[in-house]
């Protein structure tokens, strides 16, 4: 049920034992970014070992190996190509790291620094060929020389650029996912209003549903899925927070069209609550949204999902919310 998909949320943000894991449907709108990064990593690698050909094959076919051996050994080419597939590897890396944030930052900066040595390495190289140090060809392949590392400079600084471009679009993609896949904890309130009623009479499940602005308010990570979390009521004659499962949907058992979303408070209250009201924060989500071939599924479904909220919120991590300043205000 619950995937190990190719990167995990930072240890700060997760709450609850499984929410370094990300659910099984969102598995691939989050793998995207990661296969697509992986691609590029493979074909810039590619790049580089072909330019690098290229740059030995221009350093064989030199008839003064002089030159090039007295400014910079292997050739400003050689050394780009190191710094970039190091860049390159890292960015690979990264997809299967912890903590993603980290990683990304040392594969930027690496990037940074590969560019950096790759315009100082040409520039040396091409002045050293320019002043004429060492063993100086002769000057009628001077300008030939000089205008092939200048080539051969122009060609790598474009594919720097062009591979920080990526990167950088690349990430903040990821950046993206994680801040809209990896909602919780999710602080809300609202106005309970009244539902369709088959809460309590149906399923023996007594749901205190939100108005409609709260439910509009809710990020599109949280979608057709089943939550758990804490809920407050905001009335004179009680102040307790309780544990609770909130479903939000279209409830495709009822065949519904509507997005709603329904808490069931995790504690027998005697009176009706609406008009009032709700305070809740969701800590991470139980399972989809889905539909039945009976209500007695149903009821099974919702009896487990309640009975895999209680457990969850009992971790130490869900516990810190329970006194959280957002009830208290
Ligand atoms: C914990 C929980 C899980 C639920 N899961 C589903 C579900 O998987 N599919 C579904 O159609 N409705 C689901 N529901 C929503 C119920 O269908 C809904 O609460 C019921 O229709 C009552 O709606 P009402 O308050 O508007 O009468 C769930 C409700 C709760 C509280």
């Amino acid at each position: 049920m619950y995937p190990t998909v190719p990167y995990y949320v930072p240890r700060s943000r997760p709450i609850g034992r499984y929410q370094h894991r990300t659910p099984v449907d969102i598995g691939w709108r989050l793998r995207w970014p990661f296969l697509f990064s992986t691609i590029l990593g493979v074909a810039m690698i590619l790049c580089i070992l072909v330019i690098g050909a290229l740059e030995v094959a221009s350093l064989a076919q030199s008839t003064n190996k002089d030159v090039f051996g007295n400014t910079s050994a292997t050739g400003a080419g050689i050394w780009c190509g190191v710094f970039l597939s190091i860049a390159a590897v890292l960015i690979l890396l990264i997809n299967y790291m912890p903590n993603v944030r980290l990683w990304a930052k040392i594969a930027f900066i690496a990037t940074i620094v590969a560019v950096c040595f790759t315009i100082i390495l040409i520039g040396l190289d091409a002045k050293a060929v320019q002043d004429g140090r060492g063993a100086l060809p002769s000057s009628f392949e001077k300008p030939k020389i000089l205008s092939a590392q200048l080539a051969f400079a122009c060609i790598e600084f474009v594919l720097c650029l062009i591979f920080i471009t990526i990167y950088l679009i690349v990430q903040a993609a990821v950046g993206r996912h994680i801040m809209t896949n990896t909602p919780w904890p999710y602080f809300t309130s609202g106005t309970i209003v009244h539902g369709f009623g088959r809460g309590s009479k149906e399923l023996g499940c007594p749901t205190a549903n939100f108005d409609e602005e709260t439910v509009d308010k809710l990020p599109s990570s949280i979608d057709q899925g089943v939550y758990y979390g804490w809920a407050k009521l905001l009335t004179k004659r009680n102040n307790e927070i309780y544990k609770m499962v909130t479903s939000v949907g279209t409830n495709p058992f009822y065949n519904g069209e509507k997005k709603s979303m329904e808490t069931h408070i995790i504690h027998e209250f005697p009176e009706d609550f609406y008009g009032e009201t709700l305070k809740i924060v969701l800590l991470g989500e139980i399972r989809k949204m889905t539909t039945f071939n009976n209500a007695g599924e149903l009821v099974a479904a919702i009896q487990n999902d309640i009975s895999t909220a209680k457990e969850r919120l009992d971790s130490d991590e869900c516990r810190q919310y329970h006194n959280h300043s957002f009830f208290q205000q």
